[in-house]
């Protein structure tokens, strides 16, 4: 192969997926740190098209609104996850509480998701990228179905909640874990719904026990998955 050539081929993805507060993310970005390579945090892709939807003062329930804005804007992310619309990064502004409601809209659009998607894949053919490590729920299903490592982060739906209650109630000190807890199962309710994206283990994933684990520990494992295959 000619050096032109290996320039041209899209990188290695690794891709790991899991439910909402499975701690995915962490590993993912920590992950993609440790190989130097690029992370995809593709909840973030998410939250940056709803932002500029409703900046856009349109509705996030009308997929021609959704699909408009998304071919005024120009979306991409630096290696770090962090998303940028028109070159404008956007981090805050993505992670309030009017997005997490809206976000759910945006993301149950079928052409929506198809479209992001591809969107999404441009990262791997940027030749400055070694490979790409996406976290989502759809990574190894849809985004990436090629990747040379699709992993399965599992955490109990108890143990989830016990840690967001732990890390939210630092902050709201009116919340409950049976608050915390009943609204992860509803999320999971309507992550479940997503069909081909919605969140499983594939029969050529690996599952990752992250219940008991440090993210020192699992970050751990996965460099020995992803060595074992390179
Ligand atoms: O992981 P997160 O909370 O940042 O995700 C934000 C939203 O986007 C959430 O409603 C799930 C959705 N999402 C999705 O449908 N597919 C993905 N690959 C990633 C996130």
């Amino acid at each position: 192969m000619t050096s032109e050539e290996s320039e041209s081929r899209p990188r290695p993805a690794v891709a790991l997926d899991g439910h909402s507060g499975s701690g995915k993310s962490t590993l993912a970005r920590r992950l993609a740190l440790a190989l130097h390579w690029a992370y995809l945090d593709s909840g973030a892709w998410y939250r940056a098209l709803t932002w500029a939807t409703l900046e856009a003062g349109a509705a996030t329930t009308s997929v021609a609104d959704v699909l408009h804005t998304l071919s005024q804007i120009d979306i991409t992310c630096q290696t770090d996850g962090t998303v940028l619309i028109d070159g404008r990064a956007l981090v805050d502004e993505i992670r309030t509480p009017l997005i997490d409601t809206e976000v759910s809209n945006v993301a149950d659009h079928q052409d929506v998701r198809k479209a992001l998607t591809l969107r999404m894949r441009d990262l791997r053919a940027r030749p400055e990228i070694m490979g790409v490590v996406a976290d989502g729920r759809d990574a190894g299903s849809v985004i990436f179905p090629d990747a040379v490592l699709k992993v399965f982060v599992d955490v109990s739906l108890e143990v989830r909640a016990q840690r967001r209650f732990d890390q939210q109630s630092a902050v709201h000190s009116s919340i409950t874990l049976p608050q915390v807890h009943d609204a992860l199962a509803e999320r999971d309710r309507r992550d479940a719904c997503r069909g081909e994206a919605a969140p499983r283990v594939l029969p050529d994933s690996r599952v990752l026990d992250n219940s008991s684990n440090t993210p020192e520990e699992a970050v751990g494992r996965l460099l020995e998955w992803v060595q074992a295959i390179a």
